[in-house]
């Protein structure tokens, strides 16, 4: 039984796509929905993304909030061959608060250096969720909120990890070449799909954020 709490917030077009097929996602939704996204980032001990969005969008992953939150979240990326580059504003940043890059068991001295801790959690593979999770709830985190993107997302998912989805719906459409808000969930027949249970839904301006918990099956 685990006892952090993940909740996935997704950002997307009203065709569920969460970037341009080059990658471009700034900015899918509006500030009212980005600003309801730094209150939420608050509110969590930890944000988490996959090493493809920082690479594609050099994110600094802070909650910022007027007033600013009393202690910044743990910012934490999945990253399983270290890539995560020192040049980064994430790598940069680390005097605003903790940074982890979660790797698939190799350490990393380059990031060590830079004030980056290296969590190993794998099998020299790629990072193994569950374990990241027991890592985390030993580190004593409590709330984790995952911001994607495509790739870390479906993982957590396939892995039954996430208990919230949070989605942010932008009335824009990017068409089938966008960047899909899930990777591949590998189901085999309906039955199989996990249901979730909407909890709220509610219009920021002209987008809706509609909040699902997972229904017991
Ligand atoms: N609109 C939104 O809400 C939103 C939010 C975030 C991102 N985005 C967009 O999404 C795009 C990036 O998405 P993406 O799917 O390419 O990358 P991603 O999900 O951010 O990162 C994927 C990478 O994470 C690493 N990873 C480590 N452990 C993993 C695991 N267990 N499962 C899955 N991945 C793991 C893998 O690289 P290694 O094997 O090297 O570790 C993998 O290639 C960008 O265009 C970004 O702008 C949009």
């Amino acid at each position: 039984m685990k006892s952090l709490r993940i909740t996935l917030k997704i950002a997307s077009s009203l065709d569920g796509r969460i970037a341009l097929a080059d990658g471009t996602s700034q900015w899918i939704t509006s500030s009212a929905s980005r600003a309801r996204g730094h209150q939420m980032r608050a509110e969590n001990d930890a944000i988490m993304v996959g090493i493809g969005t920082v690479l594609a969008d050099d994110p600094l992953l802070t909650a910022r909030t007027v007033p600013l939150p009393a202690r910044q979240p743990v910012r934490i990326v999945a990253d399983s061959k270290a890539r995560l580059p020192t040049a980064s504003r994430l790598a940069g940043s680390t005097e605003l608060g903790r940074v982890v890059a979660v790797t698939a068991g190799q350490g990393s001295e380059t990031l060590a250096a830079a004030g980056i801790d290296v969590w190993r959690c794998g099998n020299g593979v790629r990072m193994d969720a569950g374990e990241f999770v027991r890592r985390a709830e030993a580190e004593g985190l409590r709330s984790l909120l995952i911001e994607g993107g495509s790739t870390l997302a479906a993982t957590f998912i396939r892995a039954g990890l996430v208990d919230e989805i949070a989605w942010f719906r932008a009335p824009i459409l990017i068409g089938g070449e966008g960047l899909p808000a899930l990777g591949a969930l590998g189901l085999s027949d309906l039955k199989s799909a996990a249901r979730w249970r909407p909890v709220a839904a509610e219009r920021i301006g002209d987008d809706v954020l509609d909040t699902y918990v997972r229904s017991e099956q």
